[in-house]
């Protein structure tokens, strides 16, 4: 037979399993679905409508508050079919026994959901979000969602309020720190990978969770980087800059999303038809369920569009919200329907909605499938999970500055470690991780104490300051009971830091941000290392010594002064159960640090709004310093301290033999794009190679450069590797003006590659 007989019969045999496979994939979900539907149809003809609304309420179970208002959960209620689920209760014995009560002790025995803010692991935390993004490393982060699914259903819980995808530009916003930063392209990358993450392969398995999508829509962009503000964008820029991570979690099949706190187009999100139907049903298909964010249905009151619970009750269900977390007077809604001021219709939608998630995930068939109780021993903070978080810790560290290769330490001599969150265990998880156990995390000091053990170097402790002299700002900071102030006097605790430091061949500064100081409602104007720190470290520098900043943060924070006076700085962020070992690990070595930047670190408050994503401007101004009659600053330089896509590492790279496989490429065809890396160092290490494009005329303004591809390659000393990335009208497009579809213009495009967005090289491409 010939080659192209052999190929041909190969190809056609090929497709006609893939179409054999699919249709029985097809069939298999349609049978699937006829049988939910019809169990569904059974048990809604034998509800009434007070149970069809019970569905809807989502009260809070924990301890976790997050607006003024605490939901008086009743068991009663439970008993009565009035609650569709619970959110943040820890514990499979305690989440059992109130599901014992829903399906044993209410009248048709409909389970409960149980919902929590697993946002970066459960008591195995990951890093922050933020910082999982600086690893680029989508299996690293897809691994860290799976691992939190399989410790939070071991202990009931079959719903997590993640994946956060909000993009932001505003590093006063303490809510950057639960998102994937200021990129489009790579949030949505991520957002897809944790949603594969949480629900694996199938809901079904008792190992995954229902992800929900949030806070749908547009939240990071809250005006001044001001909790709760509303937000502005306009339609195009909406689409082109937040939009597409919600998106890309609907597409990876996400079964929830939580509508946002604030407006889109003046009308509250979870009130908003627009945004819940027309965009995210009609358009995008979704057809899981949309709950609120906490008391977000009464926020309609707030925003001046409601004067009642009811109104705003009646308003959300019927632009599509299906269920109400921590919702008011949802009982006013039977005399609304049996009146005719809320449609039937929309209630009975809702309420088949949350019990089809609840059938997906197999509730009505074992209402306990989470809530083994012998599992917890073999699974949560097993070592396992410990050794993946640790390692994933590693890869989310961004190595700013080393110079003169200060880092990576040896472990010998004397090391003083100095500084206020060195020896802080309740501070190690970080914001927004609900189920931690700090107890049984590891503090800075002890993670090298075991690093240093045996090996004969000294490490001396002192904690240098306080967070910052104000006492009153320092409780605002660590405002869950985190509190690490020290009583002792400014100048006590600095000579004892000082006095260290002076026997010491190297110092170590762990410093930064409290846990409190990002995350909900930890807003801030100042984003710079609190004052008496910066003092302790200040004073530290002038004794000459080198000194190495480990930095602790859930934002971006300026570091203009750090930058300037000290040699070497590793942007920790929060790193988590595990960041403690770590962080050891990075510092002397035995990992080499491979994050980016995922978003970049400004030189001044002022500069927000700010993204390397900037839409061009009129009068462009490319070098960043004050030009008269330029888009500039006339004090400061209008480009990042540290752009995005930034990191060192302790290894070095080169790229070469960058080139386009074709120079023109049909609008319905595609480019590849070849670059080689190499390891030019001497160890091993990881380099994320950065595809971005930039197109050069457009019908609506995109941006100088924007990212398209990226690839972690990991590199032994001297070894190269060639990088592929495939270029096509899709990869490329954009949301045209007006109609807002996704589009490819004819045109030319400059195709670039680097190690970050500001040391890129291009070769041009020309679409048509
Ligand atoms: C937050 C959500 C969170 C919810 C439940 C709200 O305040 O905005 O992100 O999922 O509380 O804890």
């Amino acid at each position: 037979m010939s080659t192209q007989h052999k190929t041909s019969h190969f190809l056609f045999f090929t497709l006609l399993a893939v179409c054999t496979f699919s249709f029985i994939a097809c069939t298999h979900q349609n049978s699937d679905d006829a049988q939910m539907n019809a169990f569904i149809d059974k048990l809604m003809a034998e509800m009434t409508l007070e149970e069809k609304i019970g569905q809807l309420n989502l009260p809070v179970g924990g301890d976790i508050v997050t607006g003024g208002v605490h939901s008086s959960l009743s068991m009663e209620d439970i008993r009565n079919g009035k609650v569709g689920g619970l959110f943040n209760l820890k514990g499979a014995q305690a989440i059992r026994d109130v599901q014992r009560i829903a399906v044993e002790q209410s009248r048709l025995g409909i389970p409960l959901l149980f919902g929590m803010d697993v946002i970066h692991g459960y008591e195995t935390i990951f890093p922050l979000p933020l910082a999982l993004s600086c690893s680029w490393d989508l299996q690293a982060i897809e691994r860290s969602a799976q691992i939190a699914a399989r410790e939070a259903t071991a202990d009931g819980i079959c719903w997590t309020f993640s994946p956060m995808v909000d993009v932001c530009h505003d590093g006063r916003w303490g809510r950057i720190s639960e998102g994937s930063g200021e990129d489009p392209y790579l949030g949505s990358r991520i957002a897809e990978a944790m949603v594969r993450g949480y629900q694996g392969a199938s809901l079904a398995d008792k190992q995954t969770m229902m992800a929900c999508v949030k806070h749908f829509a547009l939240y990071g962009a809250v005006e001044a980087g001001r909790e709760y503000n509303n937000v502005y964008p306009d339609d195009f820029h909406a689409f082109n800059e937040y939009m597409q991570p919600y998106k890309a979690a609907v597409d990876a099949g996400a079964g929830s999303v939580m509508a946002a706190f604030n407006t889109v187009h003046g009308i509250p999100s979870s009130g908003n038809r627009w945004l819940l139907t027309d965009l995210l049903r009609d358009q995008w298909k979704f057809n899981g369920f949309v709950v609120s964010d906490y008391t977000g249905v009464q926020h309609l009151g707030d925003n001046g569009v409601s004067a009642s619970h009811e109104q705003s009750n009646i308003q959300c269900i019927e632009a599509g919200l299906d269920m109400l977390m921590v919702g008011e007077d949802l009982d006013q809604l039977v005399a609304a329907v049996n009146e005719g001021r809320c449609s039937k219709l929309s209630i009975d939608n809702a309420c088949r909605r949350i019990l089809e998630a609840k059938y997906k995930l197999g509730l009505f068939d074992d209402p306990y499938r989470y809530c083994d109780t012998t599992l917890r021993e073999q699974v949560i903070l097993c070592d396992d999970h410990r050794a993946e978080a640790r390692r994933i810790a590693g890869e989310c560290m961004v190595l700013l500055k080393n110079d003169n290769n200060l880092l990576p330490l040896q472990k010998k001599g004397t090391i003083a470690l100095i500084g206020p969150l060195a020896d802080a265990r309740n501070n190690m998880a970080g914001t927004w991780a609900v189920a931690a156990v700090t107890d049984k995390y590891k503090t800075v000091k002890e993670g090298m104490e075991d690093a240093l053990r045996g090996t004969g170097a000294r490490l001396l402790y002192a904690k240098g300051s306080n967070l910052m002299y104000d006492a009153s700002q320092e409780a605002i900071a660590t405002i869950f009971g985190h509190s690490i102030r020290d009583d002792r006097s400014v100048e006590t605790m600095r000579q004892e830091a000082l006095n260290i430091a002076r026997q010491a061949d190297v110092i170590v500064a762990v410093m930064g941000e409290a846990s409190e100081m990002s995350g909900e409602c930890a807003s801030r104007v100042n984003i710079e290392m609190p004052d008496a720190q910066h003092d302790m470290l200040a004073r530290l520098a002038q004794l000459g010594k080198p000194i190495v900043l480990v930095h602790f943060a859930g934002r971006p924070t300026v570091m203009n002064w750090e930058s300037e006076h000290l040699p070497a700085i590793l942007e920790s962020w929060f790193g988590g159960s595990e960041c403690a070992d770590a962080i050891a690990d990075v510092l002397f070595g035995d990992v080499n640090p491979s994050g980016k930047l995922s978003v970049q670190l400004p030189r001044h408050v002022g500069q927000y709004p700010f993204s390397y994503r900037a839409m061009r401007t009129s009068r462009p101004n490319e070098g960043g310093d004050f030009a008269k009659y330029s888009s500039c600053y006339a004090d400061v330089s209008s480009k990042p301290l540290y752009p995005f896509g930034y990191g060192l590492s302790y290894t070095t790279f080169a790229y070469s033999d960058f080139y386009l496989t074709d120079t023109v490429m049909p609008l319905n065809g595609s480019v590849d794009v070849h670059v080689t890396v190499t390891n030019t160092g001497n160890r091993a290490g990881a380099e994320i190679v950065q595809l971005y494009i930039a197109d050069r005329v457009a019908k609506g303004v995109r941006p100088y450069k924007e990212l398209r591809g990226f690839e972690r390659v990991e590199l032994a000393a001297g070894e190269s590797r060639e990088v592929v990335f495939t270029l096509d009208a899709d990869r490329m497009g954009y949301y045209e003006p007006y109609n807002l579809t996704w589009t490819m213009e004819s045109g030319d495009v400059d195709v670039m590659v680097g190690a970050n967005s500001a040391e890129t090289e291009k070769r041009l491409l020309h679409v048509q």
